[in-house]
């Protein structure tokens, strides 16, 4: 995905080293830590190396002697210190993973499902009714745990957003459950870290956080059904509610009902098309449907061969699902 802003908001650079978020803020302290030690385990025998190798082989020989074969040195410097380093490490990282407090009541949950080679996202919120389906595009809320249970429909893939926490595996047939939370609204790029396919590279996917108001907002319009089209619109809508798109998508609202790929309900409310690899606008989502392969070799989604005036009747009524 090129890193642009999209829609006004500068995406962040996915690195766990600029958390944005209280338990990436602690991973990212644990990760200095650890790097710090052992840069001076490194250094400190480094050092004794060179100190080995400048003595003079007799001089040496004679020391080692005298100092009873170095079991000391074997004993202290091979199995004490380690010992003792590793504990406090170890310390260190039960200490980071301790879970911060968590509210007893999450406004919503997100169950995240992983597929080749792209993301379905479902939200459910306190209300049963309150569901929504999405793709490849996170909206929370900022300074809230979001509760988060990850599952794969075909292979392991693994999520992780750098910025906002460690990641976490997503295993066909065995849930897994994390928590998400942002301290301030921006862009946050997440991928797929499990190796998944010809197209794992191009599993990404983007956290949206926002103020609990814009949030709001969003997931309100989210549960709606998807616009009715207008005369611009009509055309591309007969051919995608009547045509082969609807056998793999759903779209709330028609009687487009497929589940293969992702909801299209408000596709055109996404920032991104085919999971973080292009900017969702005209010209992209008219070469993606043209011939999804040339962006995204291996996908499930095949060139349907339209016409070209179908094809922008399509993309019409795609532009239109807000
Ligand atoms: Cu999904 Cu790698």
């Amino acid at each position: 995905m090129p890193m642009v802003a999209l829609r006004g908001m500068q995406i962040g650079i996915p690195s766990p080293f600029l958390p944005s978020g209280q338990t990436a803020m602690r991973e990212a302290s644990l990760g200095w830590w650890l790097i710090a030690i052992g840069v001076a385990v490194v250094v400190v025998v480094s050092g004794l190396v060179l100190v080995g190798a400048m003595r003079r082989r007799q001089e040496s020989a004679e020391h080692m002697r005298a100092a009873g074969g170095g079991v000391r040195w074997i004993v202290v410097g091979g199995i004490i210190l380690p010992t003792i380093i590793l504990l406090v490490a170890f310390g260190m990282t039960l200490k980071a993973l301790q879970p911060a407090a968590r509210a007893a009541a999450p406004p919503i949950s997100i169950e995240i499902t992983g597929h080749r080679w792209w993301w379905e996202i479902r939200y459910q919120g306190k209300d049963a009714h309150a569901v929504v389906l999405t793709a490849n595009e996170i909206h929370i809320p900022i300074g809230q745990e979001i509760p988060l249970t990850l599952k794969s429909g075909d292979v392991i893939h693994s999520f992780w957003v750098p910025q906002l926490g460690g990641k976490i595996d997503l295993i066909p047939g065995q849930p897994n459950t994390m928590w998400l939370e942002a301290d301030r609204p921006g862009l946050y790029r997440g991928q797929c870290a499990e190796f998944c396919g010809m197209e794992h590279a191009r599993m990404a996917l983007l956290v949206v956080a926002e103020t609990p108001g814009d949030f709001a907002t969003w997931f309100a319009h989210q549960q709606e059904a998807a616009t009715v089209p207008d005369e611009v619109a009509v055309r591309g809508h007969d051919l995608v509610v009547g045509g082969p798109c609807a056998l793999c998508h759903l779209i709330r609202g028609t009687s487009a009902g497929g589940r293969q790929g992702p909801d299209l309900t408000h596709l055109a409310g996404r920032r991104t098309l085919a999971a973080g690899m292009v900017p969702n606008d005209r010209a992209w989502l008219t070469a993606w449907i043209a011939d999804p392969q040339a962006i995204k070799p291996g996908a499930l989604m095949p060139a349907l061969g339209l016409k070209s005036q179908d094809l922008v009747a399509v993309v019409q009524y795609l532009q239109s699902l807000k």
